[in-house]
């Protein structure tokens, strides 16, 4: 088993290690240390049943069964299927997740602090997940931008990557934008925050899970977003996850910026997502939210 830092900025990388390696104290130890210090544990071609991958999450926390129910694995409610592959002609789960730059689930009031997912049938040539790092992000903002953002209040939403679904056919415009206020109300973070495991500043929030920036004007808005995109997406800083079989991915969501890029036509691509809340978080009843 070899355990290697995947680039400078993110990620630590496990090799040669099976479930039975993942029950050891001191290996365990070595996947919650690298996520909680390097915001990203790629564990490489680890073979695990969907028992065994939720057995794993419960050791970094809560795993917590996925808020629509149609698109959980039929046997195990924690498991979300992300897919685009079809059983019996219909959807096994979630197509086209994530397909922009986020943080996960930054648009309620206390998202779940880690996410994993296992690859069951990932392509190498389409798929990729792509990772940049909050805190790194946070480093390479100008000087002048530090000050301007220091102790800014981020507006974060669901509402510009809300699908519309077959109950909205006959609603105006201003009709839906309502039920939208009611079902996702927008909540408030800090836009600069610090990470309780590194101690470093990290920005949180991206363009696609934000409003606005409490107190500036739509200009200075679209100055913001724009320079995080830039900051985001510049290469050098980008780590991209090209799937092997079976892998096990897991991030700390606060901190781990990441995108799906597109499959190619006619490839099938399905995912086991875990969403992992901390151990100490309140039990909340299970509902089936609308998104
Ligand atoms: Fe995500």
């Amino acid at each position: 088993m070899k355990v290697t830092r995947i680039t400078p900025f993110i990620g630590v990388e496990i090799t040669g290690a099976d479930y039975a390696d993942l029950a050891r104290p001191e290996v365990w130890d070595e996947v919650v240390n690298g996520v909680n210090q390097h915001e990203l544990v790629i564990v490489r071609g680890i073979e695990l049943t969907p028992q065994q991958q939720i057995e794993l999450a419960a050791r970094l926390g809560r795993p917590v069964p996925f808020v629509i129910s149609k698109y959980r694995h039929p046997e195990f409610e924690e498991i979300m299927i992300s897919s685009n592959e079809l059983k019996d002609g219909k959807p096994i789960g979630v197509a086209r997740v994530g397909n922009f730059w986020h943080q996960d689930s930054s648009f309620v009031a206390e998202p779940a602090p880690y996410t994993m997912l296992h690859g069951l049938n990932v392509p190498s040539t389409s798929g990729h997940t792509k990772f940049a790092n909050a805190a790194d992000v946070y480093d390479r903002l100008p000087e002048e931008w530090k000050a301007r953002l220091a102790d800014r209040i981020g507006v974060h939403t669901v509402a510009k990557r809300l699908r519309i679904r077959p109950e909205h056919v006959g609603l105006s415009v201003a009709e839906f934008k309502a039920l939208i206020d009611i079902e996702h109300p927008k909540v408030q973070h800090p836009l600069i925050r610090k990470d309780e495991f590194t101690g470093r500043e990290y920005v949180y929030g991206s363009r696609e899970y934000m409003d606005s920036v409490l107190g500036f004007d739509l200009n200075e808005n679209e100055e913001f977003f724009a320079l995080l995109d830039r900051l985001i997406h510049d290469e050098e800083h980008v780590y991209t996850h090209v799937w092997s079989p079976n892998d096990l991915v897991i991030w700390k969501t606060v901190t781990a910026y990441h995108v799906a890029t597109e499959v190619e036509p006619g490839v099938g691509r399905t995912v086991h997502r875990v969403s992992i809340e901390s151990a100490e978080a309140e039990v909340r009843p299970v509902e089936e939210k609308v998104q």
